[in-house]
């Protein structure tokens, strides 16, 4: 070693030292609840590949909502699934929809104490299962979606969502919400745009909290894991568009898509902790494979680190919790 010497370990040797020196820490301010309402049940649901996760009842939802706002969440993101499905997903437009109802519910009970997000996409309302209607040779029509989606924003809007999130990967989605919610009057409705979406394994669980239909996969409109330079091109579009905010997702495997899309981004940037993530670390956990808090922890830090300013989870409330308590 030459002379000064450098000893990187000085600033390690304990707690006190390493926290005055922790470049990024979680805050439940910007952690983000994905929350599900399901039509027609009784009692909470476990979602089995998700230990923790719950399929909601209306009444559950609310109470969920109203210990994000005590916790200091940044948001929930709601998802619906409806009791009946069909080619059009015209219960994700309906008023009525599960999903528009779980979001006047949420807001009735939290006002602007969080912000209410909700998901514009029809895959969970469709018979087939696709993020979008499909033509008569069974493919996903694009421009007919952008309609749809349209619609579906202004319900969602009119239930009291502050924020949506097309998650559908159509082209142009943004652009065709934009104008939507702005020809009805709902100016301060923001967006927040899923805009690096891959099309990823990893959201294997979340077909099973959503009861997905799908056979097949969403290749032809979410994102090849094998590019990088398009994650680019797909967030200026979604913000020429008018997005508010961006997003990648999943997180884990495209930490280097958040880095590239943060470096460019002039909006805020989140990243979807998605269900596979979660399933994955409960499964070693349980296991006794993995340290379950430490890796909770390290796993929300790295996407953090990465450049990720909102992070959606499902561990928000508990990590929260953590946070409340010092750990
Ligand atoms: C589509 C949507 C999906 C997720 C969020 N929005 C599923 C998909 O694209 O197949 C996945 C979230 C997760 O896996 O946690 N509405």
């Amino acid at each position: 070693m030459g002379f000064p010497q450098h000893r990187p370990r000085r600033l390690r040797q304990n707690p006190a030292v390493r926290a005055l020196v922790a470049q990024n820490e979680l805050s439940a301010r910007q952690l983000i609840l994905p929350a599900f309402v399901r039509e027609g049940l009784a009692e909470p649901n476990e979602i089995t590949s998700m230990p923790g996760v719950y399929q909601h009842t209306m009444d559950s939802l609310k109470a969920a909502a109203a210990q994000a706002v005590t916790l200091g969440l940044g948001g929930i993101m709601l998802f619906g699934i409806p009791a009946e499905r069909d080619e059009n997903g015209s219960a994700g437009i309906d008023p009525q929809g599960i999903l528009n109802r779980g979001i006047a519910a949420v807001r009735a009970e939290v006002g602007d104490d969080l912000v209410v997000m909700s998901d514009v996409c029809l895959d969970e309302f469709t018979s087939h299962g696709h993020c979008g209607v499909l033509d008569a040779d069974g493919a996903v029509d694009n421009d007919a979606t952008l309609a749809i989606y349209g619609q579906m924003a202004v319900a969602q809007a009119q239930a009291g969502a502050h924020m949506l999130g097309p998650s559908g990967m159509m082209d142009g989605q943004v652009g065709a919400i934009r104008e939507a919610l702005d020809a009805e009057g709902h100016l301060d409705t923001a967006i927040l745009a899923y805009s690096a979406k891959y099309a990823s394994a990893f959201y294997g669980p979340f077909r099973e909290a959503v009861d997905s239909q799908l056979k097949g996969d969403r290749r032809t409109y979410q994102m090849d894991a094998a590019n990088r330079r398009e994650a680019i091109l797909e967030a200026e579009l979604d913000i020429a568009e008018g997005a508010d905010m961006i997003m990648v997702k999943p997180a884990m495997s495209y930490l280097d898509i958040v880095r590239d899309v943060a470096e460019i981004s002039p909006v805020p940037v989140s990243a979807y902790q998605i269900s596979g993530e979660y399933s994955m670390i409960e499964a070693a956990s349980a296991n006794g494979w993995i340290d379950r808090r430490a890796s909770v922890l390290e796993s929300l830090l790295s996407i953090k680190r990465a450049g990720a300013e909102q992070i959606l989870t499902y561990y928000a409330a508990e990590v929260a919790g953590w946070l409340k308590e010092g750990k």
